[in-house]
């Protein structure tokens, strides 16, 4: 049988939970998957990334890794590009409503009126997220001392604290399905037992028209961007945020190993996901 592996990390060796009926789908189609922490140097006529949000602290050894796999979900050349969220700036340069986003450096100090958001440029699971209260700068300085690294600096989009953020989940480059996720920088927030992500709350979604529409211009303009075909992407999350004016922002476009939500999706999902990894190994004739 063709076999596929999940790359995880060594703290979640099968994953958060949400991608455990893909086993089975993948299983009725012919497809034997199986999880293995990244770098273990198992082989499979595919490997899809999925939950190796331990990265953040090994990007080098991370990106090596994942072009020395000879057949990688997604394409090994979407990993530099989408592990720095500067590709923020890229996507809007190139028309994509965005989330405001400045690149700062420690020792940065010119801070933005109102509330905002210091985040690591490389990052995930909401880990090093700060939200600042406005004014706060002094806060805000300290925090990206702290981090030590480059970072990004966001208005706080209030409209989040009331319906979060909408995310639209793409496989082989076709919408599939959406679902939400409440605020995370909240004084309620706490992490998992693994200590790689804030805990999340989520829940199906339909999108609106004017959020599928920026979906599908960020999805484009990511992969003009990129090179690619938006089928050669296995997968994709567009995040999406409502501005002050009420129209959608795209607060992250997660190409690399964003959780799916098959939890909160409706149950042919999965099989779409199936059915766009069949896709993938007939465009690498492992069929
Ligand atoms: N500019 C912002 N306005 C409002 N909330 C934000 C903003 N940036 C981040 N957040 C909150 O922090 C969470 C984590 O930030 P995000 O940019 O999604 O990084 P990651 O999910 O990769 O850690 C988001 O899910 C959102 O709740
Ligand atoms: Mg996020």
């Amino acid at each position: 049988m063709v076999k596929v592996l999940f790359a995880t990390c060594a703290s979640l060796p099968a994953g958060d939970g949400d991608d455990d009926a893909l086993i089975d789908v993948l299983a009725d189609v012919g497809v034997a998957a199986d999880w293995s922490v990244w770098g273990s140097g198992e082989t499979a006529d595919l490997v899809i990334l999925r939950s190796t949000w331990d990265y953040t602290e090994r990007l080098g050894e991370f990106t090596s890794w994942c072009s020395s796999v000879p057949a990688l979900a997604n394409p090994a050349a979407v990993v530099p590009w989408n592990t720095d969220k500067s590709y923020l700036v890229d996507l809007a340069a190139a028309g994509v409503p965005v989330v405001p986003t400045r690149v700062v450096a420690p020792g940065f100090s010119d801070w933005p009126e109102g509330e905002f958001v210091v985040k690591p440029t490389v990052g995930a699971g909401s880990r090093g997220a700060l939200r600042v209260a406005a004014g706060d700068h002094s806060a805000a300085s300290a925090h990206l001392d702290s981090l030590g690294v480059a970072a990004l600096v966001q208005p706080y989009q209030s409209a989040v604290d009331s319906a979060g953020e909408t995310a639209l989940v793409f496989f082989g480059g076709q919408y599939s399905h959406a679902f939400t996720k409440g605020a995370m920088l909240t004084p309620d927030a706490e992490f998992d037992e693994s200590g790689l992500y804030l805990v999340e709350r989520l829940s199906g979604a339909s999108p609106t028209a004017a959020q599928r529409r920026v979906a599908e211009d960020a999805l484009d303009a990511a992969v003009r961007l990129l090179g690619l075909r938006r089928g050669e992407l296995l997968y994709a999350r567009v995040d999406l945020v409502t501005g002050h004016d009420g129209a959608p922002l795209l607060l992250e476009l997660e190409l690399v190993e964003p959780s799916l939500g098959f939890r909160q999706a409706d149950a042919a999902a999965p099989q779409r996901f199936a059915s766009a990894v069949r896709a993938a190994l007939s465009a690498r004739q492992a069929w």
